[in-house]
């Protein structure tokens, strides 16, 4: 074979680092940077420094030789099948869209030039009572790993079986809390039996499908534990036993594919220790063996979505150099997106309040629509670093300074003889060291603009039936009484959010109505309180806020025996942190004072709604706009599409998530059950039904950028095409010249080809996409010599044969009020066990009653002192959810 050389060049471009102003940066929503705690280190300052990386190789014999389906590794690379492979992998969870949803994002992630997809196990999902296996539906784990086979790419299966991921419990099912003398993630037998047996389930299902690649499968690589290094000093000496055993026992299980712990240095040989952050190029001390490759299971491509915050997206350009750097800089040759699709938090699955959309900014937004430009963008890199993957892989690297303090905002330089312009920390992929083939800065990709366009409002009062949970008050029914406060997720299982906490109090004073405080101190998420069935105030923490949450209110009490009826609510269970089988939630303290100022009463019983909407059609994505709700949670046709929390606002004002995502794999062809649990209020005839498509497209590549890699040809194009099935209806916009603005705003400037217009749309007009070369002869001409040109096309998608929006229907806010009135009894929900308690002339629905071992944790006290009656009671009365979920706790207290 003839000997060549092969080479790729890497310029890092560390310049003055302040605010960018790309137009992808500001099309993307954001300019900030993001930040991270332990991975942050600031670039900025004024000193500039840019490096070469120039990786040459000099191509030898077979060294993509098949040899048998093995996989191994070395110091560079996974090695599969005797070669050394470069891979970019998508994290995708099987349980956060829908077997429906799976063909469609597998392929745009293969589009995207994705080559692995890579997942969680969800314990909890597949076996939510011990020793119940379920693995249908979404959480049919071998038809998800079957799909990515059918479409050619390979699987990284990250095992755990702790996963954090902002799931539930960290992925855990609940019933481990109970198991006797178990301590989480240490060299605790209890624990690491059941780690086991659940491991052993897993690798035992995967061999017996044949699917580890050596048998012929997709599945090259699997995790054990999951960033265990962060809480490991919390356990003493049993942390680095556990790792040990972890690691001997994962290896034990053969699967004939490595083992990876992510964020675990001292991984034990042969697993291999790998990186997870936002600029692992920075950060990652490196494999703890020079055999090993230097591999990022995580690519955060923005940060996890919390209710209270506003969504923080991460441009497409600092990802992209992240990426680059990490392969420059730490000969990376494996880089997972996370996420590269988060899709959605289903039911009650989000972790403390983690919203039930889950980075909708990745390259496939949680609908499964490209997100543009960061899907195209990345795609572009991918493509460029294959182009080098063999003297990258192969070659040896050899850095050296292009020249120190380039303070100016593009700083040229020199390099054989050629001179480049180098953004601000920027790199620049030159694939035959002289063409430059990808630059991270510098955006050529289409962008997108989404829409939730409401296609039909619920504002038939006539449609709707609403249900009263009265509050709870009648000790009797109670399923724990003491004169303790019970730990609130020991006394739900987990199996509700809810659960009501009752104080009785006997007010002694002889002058009738009084005004008494009425202090709550509580570990859980949200506290809505009541007197004598009078509503008196809630309170609620938030993600970063303080553990503790406080409501300090006024109440009146009448004359001889109250009740104090307190409903504690979770927003999700923890997924992090050492000894998380010890967190303790639910109220801690109620504090009692009398005296003070009338207060003014609300009345908060009204509790859910359902009504039916007819299925949009089409293939555009279903959503609800809930804006006009509070807190609480949605179901459709029985299954939940997770809990919505609009009343608490991030910062600029808006909810953090307004949109709620119905897969259409939920949908009836006609009418669809739709079903709130509310507990705050709110105006369900404002609820919209949606759909969610990309309806503005945009391109904005000047004359000098960078033929896109998967086209022939050498010139820049402008590339736009619409997605789901949808063609360009309009041109908004079209200016060969040099526009002025990006794809966000956007005017023609002093130079403008009269044609742009006509040429845009006689190549684009009726087509699902087109391409146009960003030169002069296109355009008949140049129409102003010696000014840099550029062209801006901004076009409308449209899908010409659906129905417009129909109109809203009239008469329906004055019908709002009589809502109230409405209630419903139980059968409406189908099985009859609905509610608890009644109203005042009725009861609604009895429920069975459930036992339990408790296991309070709080203190118990039933003290005066000082003007205040400390009174300790739990009770635990559950709210709503038996609808769906099974057994309510009916839980009442009684002091
Ligand atoms: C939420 O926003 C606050 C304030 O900007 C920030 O400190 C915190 O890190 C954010 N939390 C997450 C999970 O992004
Ligand atoms: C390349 O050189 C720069 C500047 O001398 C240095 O900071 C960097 O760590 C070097 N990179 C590698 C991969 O050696
Ligand atoms: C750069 O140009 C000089 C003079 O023309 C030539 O001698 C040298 O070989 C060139 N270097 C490269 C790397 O092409
Ligand atoms: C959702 O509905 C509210 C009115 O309730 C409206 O103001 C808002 O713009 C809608 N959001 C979207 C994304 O359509």
């Amino acid at each position: 074979m003839e000997a060549a050389v092969l080479a790729v060049v890497l310029f890092i471009g560390v310049a003055l680092w302040s605010s960018s102003s790309s137009p992808a940066a500001a099309a993307a929503g954001t300019k900030e940077e993001l930040e991270d705690g332990d991975d942050q280190r600031d670039m900025r300052g004024g000193m500039a420094i840019t490096a070469a990386l120039v990786v040459v190789a000099a191509a030898a014999e077979s060294r993509w030789a098949e040899l048998g389906r093995e996989i191994t590794y070395d110091g560079r690379a996974l090695v599969v099948s005797g070669a050394r492979r470069m891979f970019f992998s998508g994290d995708m969870h099987y349980a956060r869209s829908t077997p429906e949803m799976w063909p469609k994002l597998i392929a745009k992630a293969k589009n995207g030039g994705i080559d692995v997809i890579q997942t969680y196990v969800f314990w909890n999902v597949h076996e939510p009572i011990q020793g119940q296996y379920n693995f249908e539906g979404r959480y049919d784990l071998v038809k998800f790993i079957r799909e990515i086979q059918a479409q050619g790419l390979y699987v990284s299966l990250r095992i755990g079986p702790f996963v954090e991921a902002e799931w539930k419990y960290g992925g855990f099912p609940f019933w481990l809390h109970d198991v006797p003398s178990i301590t989480f993630r240490s060299d605790n037998e209890p624990f690491k039996q059941h780690m086991q047996n659940f491991v052993t389930k897993i690798v035992t299902m995967m061999k017996h499908e044949g699917l580890y690649y050596p048998q012929g499968g997709p599945i090259i690589i699997s995790q054990i534990e999951n960033e265990y290094q962060m809480i490991e000093p919390a356990f003493g000496a049993s942390g680095p036993r556990y790792v040990r055993w972890a690691a001997a026992m994962a290896v034990g299980l053969q699967t004939g594919v490595p083992w990876m712990m992510c964020k675990q240095n001292d991984a034990p040989d042969p697993v291999i220790n790998t990186c997870n952050g936002l600029i692992c190029g920075e950060t990652f001390v490196g494999p703890n063996s020079p055999n090993k490759p230097a591999l990022w299971t995580e690519n955060w491509t923005s940060r996890y979505p919390i209710y209270g915050n506003d969504t923080k997206l991460r441009a497409p350009e600092d990802i992209a150099f992240a990426v680059a750097l990490f392969i420059a800089r730490k000969k990376g040759s494996f880089v997972s997106y996370y996420m590269y699709h988060g899709g959605t938090n289903f039911g009650r699955f989000a972790a403390s309040y983690v919203t039930t959309s889950y980075y909708d900014g990745a390259p496939l937004d949680e609908y499964g629509l490209i997100w543009q430009p960061t899907w195209g963008h990345l795609r572009e890199l991918h493509c460029a670093v294959k182009q080098s993957s063999e003297p990258l892989l192969f070659g040896s690297y050899s850095n050296f300074s292009l020249g120190q303090q380039q303070e100016h905002n593009t700083p040229k330089v020199e390099f054989r003889n050629i001179s480049l312009e180098l953004a601000p920390k920027s790199i620049s992929v030159l694939s035959d060291c002289r063409n430059v083939v990808f630059e991270t800065a510098k955006v050529n990709a289409q962008h997108g603009s989404r829409t939730a366009n409401a296609v039909q409002s619920l504002n038939d009062i006539n449609n709707w039936k609403a249900f009263i949970e009265p509050v709870s008050q009648d000790l009797s029914k109670s399923t724990y009484t003491g004169n303790q406060l019970f730990e609130q997720l020991t006394t739900t299982k987990d199996e509700t959010d809810y659960l009501w906490y009752i104080v009785s109090y006997k007010n002694r004073a002889s002058d009738g109505n009084q005004i008494a405080r009425l202090y709550v101190k509580s570990l859980a998420h949200i506290l809505h309180a009541f007197v004598n069935n009078e509503y008196v105030g809630s309170v609620h923490g938030s993600h970063d806020g303080p553990r503790n949450i406080v409501l300090n209110t006024h109440m009146s009490l009448k004359e001889g025996d109250n009740t104090i009826s307190l409903l504690s609510v979770m927003v999700g269970s923890p997924d992090s942190g050492a000894y998380m089988e010890r967190r303790t939630f639910g109220i801690q303290t109620v504090g009692i004072q009398q005296g003070q100022q009338p207060m003014h009463l609300l009345n908060n019983d009204l509790w859910g709604y359902q009504t039916t909407f007819s299925t949009p059609p089409g293939n555009d994505a279903v959503t609800l706009n809930l804006t006009s709700m509070g807190k609480g949670e949605v179901w459709v046709n029985g299954e939940s599409i997770g809990r919505y929390w609009v009343s608490f606002k991030a910062p600029s004002g808006q909810p953090s998530q307004s949109l709620y995502h119905i897969p259409r794999g939920f949908l009836t062809p006609k009418d669809n059950l739709l079903v709130l649990v509310e507990e705050m209020g709110g105006d369900p005839l404002q609820i919209t039904v949606n759909t969610m498509s990309v309806t503005t497209v945009c391109g904005n590549v000047d004359e000098f950028s960078v033929p896109p890699l998967q086209s022939r040809g050498k010139v820049p194009k402008v590339r736009i095409w619409c997605q789901g099935g949808k063609r360009i209806s309009s041109i908004e916009f079209a200016s060969y010249g040099n526009p002025v603005g990006d794809c966000r705003s956007f005017r023609i400037g002093s130079c403008h080809a009269e044609s742009s217009e006509s040429v845009v749309k006689q190549s684009c007009i009726g087509r699902r996409g087109c391409s146009i070369p960003v030169m002069a002869a296109k355009f008949g001409g140049d129409p102003c010599p010696g000014i840099q040109k550029s062209l801006l096309v901004v076009a409308d998608c449209s899908n010409a044969d659906l129905a417009p929006l129909p109109p809203s229907l009239p008469g329906a806010r004055r019908a709002r009020r009589s809502l109230s009135l409405v209630v419903v009894a139980a059968a409406a929900f189908g099985r009859g066990t609905r509610a608890v308690g009644h109203t005042d002339s009725s009861v609604i629905a009895e429920l069975p009653l459930r036992g339990g071992k408790g296991r309070p944790v709080f203190e118990s006290a039933c003290r005066e002192d000082s003007g205040w009656t400390t009174a300790a009671a739990a009770a635990a009365g559950l709210a709503f959810p038996r609808l769906l979920h099974g057994r309510v706790p009916l839980v009442w207290l009684n002091l």
